[in-house]
């Protein structure tokens, strides 16, 4: 579905991505693990051309997406969720998912509510359709965000941290939705310090550090049967956490 080659992004000096290979099949749910500051957020910001890769390919569909001008289409089709939610907090639950479907033109506005409220449904919040985010916990508002990504249909939807600014007891919920997605097939991405949510949920795993991706297996090899020293040390340290 998507085969990243020999990525690279520099921010001016610094050389953030140095030539990431990675390859996402249909139905994959990829786990990127790492040291902070390794790379693995902008590492998705560059799949969806948030950031402009500095150097390599994405291949998405046959096509490589850094060479497109119009970038509307790709950013459709491969959905982001972030950890701040990133909700407009002006506008209502309801305003908030179906904005880009009716700017994008994809649908009308009656049948861009409809849609929403039937995905608000789904995730029981279609009481809060006309609530605005300030008034939503933040388990709820994770939701909502992951919600305005589904209504644009896309192909595969990249996951940046999505639980890490919740309260405890609402990681459950978020992780719940994400994983009905996957088993109803969604190609997925995320960028995860919650390991024990990687382990069990991803089928492939990748270590990066400082840029590269070290080591890459299944969920079993990365975290039963680490081959690569700083992945080795990586999971230690955060075992004896
Ligand atoms: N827009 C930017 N301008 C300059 N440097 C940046 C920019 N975005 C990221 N960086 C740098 O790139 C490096 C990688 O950052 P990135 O956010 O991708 O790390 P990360 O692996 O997601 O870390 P964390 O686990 O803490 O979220 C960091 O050193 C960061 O300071
Ligand atoms: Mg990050």
């Amino acid at each position: 579905m998507i085969e990243i080659k020999n990525l690279k992004k520099n921010f001016g000096e610094k050389k953030v991505l140095k030539g990431i290979n990675l390859i996402v099949e249909k139905g994959d749910r990829i786990g990127l693990i790492g040291p902070s500051g390794c790379g693995k957020s902008t590492l998705l910001r560059c799949v969806n051309l948030l950031e402009k890769p500095t150097e390599g390919e994405i291949i998405f569909n046959n096509n490589d997406i850094c060479k497109l001008s119009d970038l509307s289409n790709i950013r459709r089709k491969i959905g982001m969720v972030f950890q701040q939610f990133n909700l407009f907090e002006h506008l209502t639950v309801l305003d908030n998912i179906t904005l880009a479907p009716i700017k994008l033109k994809i649908m009308d506005e009656t049948t861009a509510k409809k849609e929403a409220i039937k995905l608000l449904k789904e995730i029981k919040l279609d009481s809060y359709a006309n609530s605005y985010p300030k008034e939503l916990s933040g388990g709820q508002k994770q939701r909502v965000a992951i919600v305005r990504t589904l209504i644009m249909n896309p192909d595969i939807i990249l996951f940046d941290e999505p639980t890490s600014a919740l309260d405890p007891e609402m990681i459950g919920e978020v992780t719940e939705l994400i994983s009905t997605l996957a088993n109803n097939g969604m190609t997925m991405v995320i960028v995860s310090h919650e390991l024990n949510f990687i382990k069990s949920f991803c089928n492939k795993v990748a270590f990066i550090n400082d840029g590269k991706i070290l080591e890459i297996g299944t969920s079993k090899e990365i975290f039963n049967n680490p081959k690569n020293e700083k992945l080795k040390s990586f999971l230690s340290k955060i075992k004896n956490k």
